[in-house]
């Protein structure tokens, strides 16, 4: 009898913790350092960006003894944001000047990192003299020469021309704004975006914790999920596709939150990783990527955190 109801109580425990995936931590830096954003090259190795820090920098987790290592310094910079390769193994990087203190950048510029070739070439694309924080950004499918860039304080999305350094508003409105002030919070509303399968574009909206899509053109916002008990120190972060169409989405303060698309049309959020309540396995993740190259790397996401950490998550497998 003891052992049935240890089972029950097993089972409805579990019930309550839902999905975990398990994590390894991969890299921690010697001292804390706020990463950013991630991409994996096609060689496997990862690229980390840091609001606090002019580097790009690189990361091969195949290796032993991981080390954060120098790709690129940009000049006029004192942080990085987002980053997406474009075209293959070319790379576009928001570079800004940025107050951390009032999460403020200025001056926001997006600028070519090409690692093609042995050794990093860059060169500036466009200038968003406008924008405070150019925080995501995604490539444009069927347009090589465009990304899209979100502008969390004045909740737009940019279309950047990479070739002629155009910039346009794309997108606007309501559901893509910081909505309604609440210090000290700060004003942070559009974050992640991707273009989806369908075409539509997904994002994350922090302060007002929605995930969501819109058509590329504009149009009416669909909110697919949200943070329920949503206190502004739980906030959707970036996130990434997976091959399946399901969304991992970074989420303060210690969770992947997993939406998956149902035949129906609506989508089911659900805990992947951690808990939106003092998990440390991931201590405020930021972003993350898929691996690349290999049955094994593929399905293990690479998560950045605010404390320098690099947390490999194992989506092929339930704990
Ligand atoms: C890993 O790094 C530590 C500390 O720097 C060093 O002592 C150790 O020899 C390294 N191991 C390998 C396999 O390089
Ligand atoms: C950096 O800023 C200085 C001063 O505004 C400017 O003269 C210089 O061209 C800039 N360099 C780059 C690479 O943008
Ligand atoms: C950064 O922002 C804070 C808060 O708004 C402000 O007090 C500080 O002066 C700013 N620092 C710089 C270098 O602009
Ligand atoms: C969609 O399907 C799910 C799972 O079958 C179901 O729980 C949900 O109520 C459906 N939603 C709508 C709007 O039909």
């Amino acid at each position: 009898m003891g052992h049935t109801t240890d089972f029950l109580l097993l089972l409805s425990l579990t019930g309550c913790v839902v999905a975990t995936f398990p994590t390894q931590l991969i890299y921690q830096s010697p001292a804390p350092v706020i990463l950013e954003n991630i991409v994996v090259r096609p060689s496997s190795k990862l690229l980390v960006t840091s609001i606090q820090s002019p580097t790009l920098f690189t990361l091969d987790p195949g290796t032993a003894n991981v080390t954060l290592d120098e790709v690129y310094t940009f000049l006029n910079s004192t942080g990085l944001t987002g980053i997406v390769e474009y075209k293959p193994d070319v790379y576009a990087v928001v570079t800004s000047i940025f107050n951390v203190t009032a999460a403020a950048a200025i001056r926001g510029s997006v600028v070519i990192v090409d690692l093609t070739s042995g050794s990093p070439v860059a060169k500036p694309a466009a200038r968003i003299p406008q924008s405070t924080l150019t925080n995501g950004i995604a490539s444009f499918p069927g347009h090589p020469d465009l990304v899209l860039a979100s502008e969390s304080y004045l909740g737009v999305v940019y279309e950047v021309n990479m070739r002629t350094g155009g910039v346009h508003v794309q997108i606007r409105g309501p559901a893509l704004a910081p909505g309604p002030p609440a210090p000290p919070a700060i004003p942070i509303g559009i974050n992640g975006l991707r273009v989806g399968r369908d075409d539509l574009l997904y994002f994350t909206n922090s302060l007002q914790g929605t995930f969501a899509r819109v058509p590329l053109s504009g149009g009416a916002v669909e909110v697919l999920g949200n943070l329920g008990s949503f206190t502004h120190t739980d906030l959707y972060d970036d996130f990434v596709f997976d091959s399946k169409g399901r969304a991992w989405v970074a989420t303060h303060p210690g969770a992947l939150q997993l939406f998956t698309p149902l035949a129906n049309g609506t989508w089911v959020q659900e805990t992947a990783v951690g808990d939106l309540a003092g998990s440390t396995l991931l201590n405020v993740p930021t972003a993350a990527a898929f691996g690349r190259d290999g049955a094994r790397e593929k399905r293990t996401l690479y998560v950045t955190t605010v404390v320098g950490q690099i947390v490999a998550v194992d989506t092929g497998a339930k704990a």
